[in-house]
């Protein structure tokens, strides 16, 4: 298997909670590697924009409300099939669905308050990699 990239955000709730290492931990010691990291605070323009996909669904202005109303940290991670590792130890969307182990179930609050973003395809985590960074800031 490839060693491939993936965008991971961790969320307003977990910076919050002071959970930045511990989702960080999870995601080293689910064999991901830190390649990129950056804490920051959305602006309205990068969590429209990024979440520009969403635009339509009924809970985009609740979603980028909460990803402006604290820091977040934006990470590069680079792995064997780093998409689908990262999606695996994140679990479920929905805490409630998430399987036990999994970052959503272990720590995040609800389906909104989900503790962290992680790409869904190589393709997209391309793009969003790109949003958030230049390529200087990654070093493998
Ligand atoms: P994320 O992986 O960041 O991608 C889109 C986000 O929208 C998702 O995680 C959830 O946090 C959020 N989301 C999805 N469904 C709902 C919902 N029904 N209510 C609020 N937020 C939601």
């Amino acid at each position: 298997m490839a060693v491939t990239r993936t965008f991971s955000i961790i969320k307003p709730d977990a910076t919050r909670r002071n959970l930045t290492g511990a989702v960080t931990k999870m995601l080293e010691d689910a064999g991901l590697r830190v390649v990129a990291s950056k804490r920051i605070h959305m602006t309205r323009e990068q969590a429209e924009g990024f979440y520009g996909v969403h635009r339509e669904r009924p809970f985009f202005g609740e979603l980028v409300d909460f990803m402006m109303s604290e820091p977040v940290v934006v990470q590069v991670l680079e792995g064997e099939d780093a998409v689908a590792k990262n999606r695996e130890v994140m679990g479920a969307t929905n805490p409630a669905d998430a399987a036990s182990g999994t970052i959503r179930k272990e720590l995040a609050l609800s389906i909104g308050e989900n503790t962290v973003h992680g790409s869904d395809s190589e393709e997209n985590a391309a793009i969003e990699i790109a949003f958030f960074f230049k390529p200087e800031e990654i070093v493998g």
